[in-house]
């Protein structure tokens, strides 16, 4: 948009032209995919500066769950713009209630529970850790290795999942200890894993020291893992027995993305304490964390809180996003797009070398690479064809596939098309 503050210089909407601005104005530190400023999306597809479309594939890292700007959501969102836009915890507001009493129905399953709203993944994570201290009165923490759970410096301190998010950093959150988390193609089998954790409580941290074990049910920046559901349910065992709280670092596998509201069910193990964000608000800041009254009522009040966490204009956005995941069946739609697509990878990656492991759960599918060179020109030669794919693991060896799950069959078929040709030149 040309502003009165713009100059002659600046109205020139390229790629190129934008990137010389960032450049210059915004902070090297954070990462882009991609040297291209978007200009508006839908459904799908994005659309940059210069016009030209493109399939997105990586739902702006597993977010846009329901699409770019479903109608339904940014109707609500003039709604709620036009009512109310903001609180803090001066007055308590309708959505807010709303949107707790409709993330306490996606769980069925877990007894009298409680919702607390913040903005980010890595602040639910933190708060997380504080509940449970509180709660326990114990220090410690058990993550695993590989993982990932965000920015801040305690999330940063559960965060393994490549070197550089922890590198200069330190001093980080002491009494964090980090264990294998179960990957199959690492030889990990659930009684090795599970061996390995019991020898750190063992050896390293008797578990009267640890208030909380926190895991992502399916591994996901750390590569897109998924994990044998028997090691879950050992972990969730081994929480009952020594007290300790089973956190579900479920940021990036919630609402929907593994074809249930939230993976706890896939597998059959459930948390004590659930952690969602990203795809919750399709795009709108907002994350939280969920446990039984029995837990959250022992978190004192006042003992944490949050000036915009629950905002109004975000919780608008969740109430419909959550309303359209389920008539638009998109948890069936997570489920059988995702067997298809993974059928088809599979067959794909008969006799290509460059191909290690097709894997996933619901459309949240990993094609694990040799090395991160190979996927980043199978990447380039997507984005070439105007198809968006996401990377992960350790090395960005990991191409991730996480469409919206209202993505239309047609639009899928031809991103896997793209990506299929991409790696039979890989
Ligand atoms: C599993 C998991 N936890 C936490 C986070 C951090 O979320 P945020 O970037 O919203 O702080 C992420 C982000 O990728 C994530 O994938």
């Amino acid at each position: 948009m040309t502003t009165a503050l713009t100059t002659d210089a600046e109205r020139v909407d390229t790629n190129a032209a934008w990137s010389t601005r960032y450049d210059e104005a915004v902070a090297g530190v954070l990462p882009s995919y991609f040297d291209l400023t978007a200009a508006s999306a839908e459904g799908s597809w994005i659309t940059d500066v210069e016009g030209r479309r493109y399939l997105d594939l990586g739902s702006g890292i597993a977010v846009t769950n329901v699409g770019h700007r479903h109608p339904r959501v940014t109707a609500a969102l003039h709604a709620q713009v036009d009512e109310l836009l903001h609180t803090s915890v001066v007055f308590r507001h309708r959505r807010y209630i709303e949107l707790a009493e409709a993330i306490g129905r996606l769980m069925p399953w877990m007894t009298e529970p409680r919702t607390f709203l913040c903005n980010s993944g890595a602040e639910a994570v933190d708060g997380s850790v504080k509940l449970a201290r509180r709660v326990t009165g114990r220090p410690g923490v058990i993550a695993f290795r590989r993982a990932f759970h965000g920015r801040t410096l305690g999330a940063t301190s559960l965060t393994t999942a490549k070197a550089k998010y922890r590198e200069g950093y330190d001093p980080l959150l002491p009494s964090v200890h980090i264990a294998p988390w179960c990957i199959p193609s690492e030889g990990w089998t659930a009684e090795s894993a599970l061996a390995a954790f019991d020898e750190l409580l063992d050896l390293q941290a008797d578990p009267s020291t640890i208030a909380a074990v926190i895991v992502e049910p399916v591994l996901g920046e750390g590569g897109y893992v998924v994990p044998p559901p028997a090691w879950l349910a050992g972990l969730r065992e081994r929480c009952d027995r020594h007290g300790m709280l089973l956190v579900f670092d479920e940021v990036q596998t919630g609402f929907g993305r593994t074809g249930r509201p939230f993976a706890a069910e896939v597998f059959g193990v459930f948390p004590d304490v659930v952690l969602f964000a990203k795809g919750v608000a399709s795009g709108l800041p907002l994350a939280g964390i969920v446990a039984p009254a029995a837990i959250m009522d022992r978190w004192p009040n006042a003992a944490h809180g949050s000036t915009f966490g629950g905002n109004p204009v975000s919780c608008a956005a969740a109430l419909a996003t959550i309303e359209v995941l389920a008539e638009e069946g998109c948890y069936d739609r997570a489920r059988e797009l995702g067997e298809v697509t993974i059928a088809r990878l599979q067959a794909a990656a008969v006799g290509n070398p460059a191909v290690r492991d097709v894997r996933g759960v619901g459309l949240m599918i990993g094609v694990e690479l040799a090395d991160g060179a190979t996927a980043d020109a199978v990447q380039r030669r997507c984005l070439d064809a105007g198809v968006v794919v996401l990377t992960c693991g350790p090395h960005g060896e990991v191409l991730r596939l996480i469409p919206p799950l209202t993505i239309s069959r047609d639009d899928l078929d031809h991103g896997i098309g793209v990506l299929v040709e991409a790696l039979a030149l890989a």
